[in-house]
């Protein structure tokens, strides 16, 4: 018998090619005034120009978040907020800026407006992320889900290629983990089909607009399933890794993907035959090598050796893995894990 919990997550999704322009009218939606605009050092010419869209609505801009938001780089933001009396924050970027928009927020119930530049889809959870020394601290809570979320294409053409191909597959990430996830749910499920569906189809062609706007499409609705549902192996092994290693966040979520799929096929043939669907599958094609097959025809490098993981510390990872493990489909086996992490490592097919 079927059974299952669904929470919708409040938040207000505004989808359009050049929807930067609502942005006033949003940030008046929420009455406020006076918003500090957020983005890395890179993106500060989009936040620049982010103000200039807000006029006077703009209280002051920081261009100062970075990967895995340090403590540090979160009380600057957050004193910089109290010294503009900021009664909002727009965060423009990725993952790292929207995650500097959720620390205010934790800390201030600041309401955040975000306008994603990448496919991790922070914007659509209550999930935040600190980093003191070594150590990522994770949490949920509702004051940090963006209240708006503006998705707006044109502002994806400036990511290079090879980035958003990577990005993209994170996204996959969250949808393929979702369909097996041990609280999935029927709404959540067709979120994650249709996301895995989305981004398969708009990936292998990323230069082109239309598919630009298919792909963050598919971010959304992956963001959506990140943010609803519990995350199993995969994202414990990225955490671990991410954490341990820093090695890059969506190129080793990448690689991962097509290992950590086909360690869960026997235990979840449904969901990943779900998958195995939405990737265009033609019944018998596992999800893994379907994953691998992506990847491959995205150039998107398989190897974990070559985006910065020595050799030395997979038997580490291997045991961090098997620390306080995600609940996930197949058990957690530690020699498994290890033969799983060699193969990521070299580069070979799952
Ligand atoms: N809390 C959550 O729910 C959640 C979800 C996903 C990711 N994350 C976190 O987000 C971080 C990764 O985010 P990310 O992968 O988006 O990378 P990112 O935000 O670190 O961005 C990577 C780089 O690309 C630049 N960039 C972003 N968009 C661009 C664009 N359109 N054009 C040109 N340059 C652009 C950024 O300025 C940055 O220099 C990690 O720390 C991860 O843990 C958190």
């Amino acid at each position: 018998m079927e059974h299952f919990v669904y929470q919708a997550m409040p938040s207000r999704v505004v989808f359009e090619w050049g929807a930067l322009a609502q942005l006033p009218a949003e940030v008046e939606r929420l009455g406020a005034r006076r918003a500090l605009i957020l983005s890395t050092p890179e993106q500060r010419a989009l936040a620049d120009e982010v103000a200039r869209v807000l006029g006077e609505r703009a209280a002051g801009v920081h261009a100062e978040a970075v990967m895995h938001v340090p403590v540090e780089v979160a009380h600057a933001a957050c004193d910089k907020a109290a010294s503009l009396d900021a009664d909002c924050c727009v965060a423009v970027g990725g993952g790292s800026t929207i995650g500097l928009g959720k620390a205010i927020a934790l800390e201030s119930s600041l309401p955040i407006i975000a306008v994603p530049t990448t496919y991790a889809g922070s914007e659509m959870t209550p999930i935040y992320g600190l980093t003191e020394g070594r150590l990522k601290r994770t949490g949920r809570d509702l004051r940090v889900l963006p209240r708006t979320v503006i998705y707006d294409p044109s502002l994806t053409m400036s990511l290079p290629a090879a980035v958003s191909v990577a990005s993209g597959v994170n996204a996959i990430a969250h949808a393929v983990e979702a369909l097996y996830a041990e609280d999935a749910n029927p709404i959540i499920s067709l979120m994650a089909e249709e996301a895995i569906r989305a981004l398969g189809e708009a990936l292998p062609h990323i230069e082109d607009r239309a598919m630009r706007s298919r792909a963050l499409y598919g971010a959304w609705l992956a963001g959506t399933c990140l943010g609803a549902v519990g995350m199993a192996l995969h994202h414990k092994l990225c955490h671990t890794l991410g954490g341990t290693f820093n090695l890059p966040h969506a190129a080793m979520h990448a690689a991962l993907l097509p290992h950590t799929a086909h360690y869960n096929h026997s235990a979840a043939p449904e969901a990943l035959s779900r998958v195995a669907r939405a990737l265009g599958g033609q019944g018998a094609e596992e999800a893994g090598a379907l994953l691998y097959a992506l990847n491959r025809r995205l150039g998107i490098e398989p190897a974990l050796a070559r985006i910065g993981m020595p050799e030395a510390g997979l038997d580490e990872a291997a045991d961090l893995a098997c620390r306080n493990p995600y609940a996930n489909p197949r058990p957690i086996e530690r020699d498994a894990i290890r033969a799983l992490l060699q193969k990521a490592w070299e580069g070979a097919a799952p």
